[in-house]
């Protein structure tokens, strides 16, 4: 069976860049909900600058495939694409994590791979806080298996 453009549950996204899909309805305790976000004024091709989330939760932003995550205290940027074959990860509000819709590979808020097909963590972007807002250089994402001071590096701690 075919699936459509618009219900891209499992689609790469390396061939589909413009479908991002994120679990709506009630989180946990945690995490207030994952929303969607946009990229502040500032941002380039290159570079992307979010403020700094209020509270603990999931956010995307679907134009440039990165994930915002806070939690507990600390701030990380992620790929959307999962690791194993670059299908979107969506986030699981029942069970506060990360899950693959293709081959279920499971990951931490913080990106930590559980269990599935993936052999690493996330992937995580470089990011910086700058006053409110934190930068996310798009040029530098780091593997947890090939670059693991700078994958554990990549966090803003507030
Ligand atoms: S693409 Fe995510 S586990 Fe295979």
């Amino acid at each position: 069976m075919s699936r459509s453009h618009d219900d891209c549950t499992g689609c790469p996204i390396a061939s589909r860049r413009r479908f991002l899909a994120v679990a709506g309805g009630t989180l946990g305790a945690l995490f207030a909900q994952a929303t969607a976000i946009d990229a502040r004024a500032g941002s380039t091709a290159d570079e992307k600058r979010y403020a700094i989330p209020g509270g603990d939760g999931v956010s995307i932003d679907r134009a440039a495939e990165v994930i915002l995550v806070r939690f507990h205290g600390q701030v990380f940027a992620f790929n959307l694409a999962c690791p194993h074959e670059n299908y979107a990860l969506r986030w699981r509000d029942k069970d506060l994590r990360f899950q693959c819709p293709e081959h279920e590979s499971r990951y931490q808020p913080d990106g930590t791979f559980v269990d599935g097909r993936a052999t690493r963590h996330m992937d995580r972007f470089a990011i910086r806080r700058e006053g409110t807002e934190v930068v996310v250089d798009l040029n530098m994402l780091y593997r947890s298996d090939k670059q693991s001071s700078e994958w554990a590096a990549a966090v803003v701690r507030l």
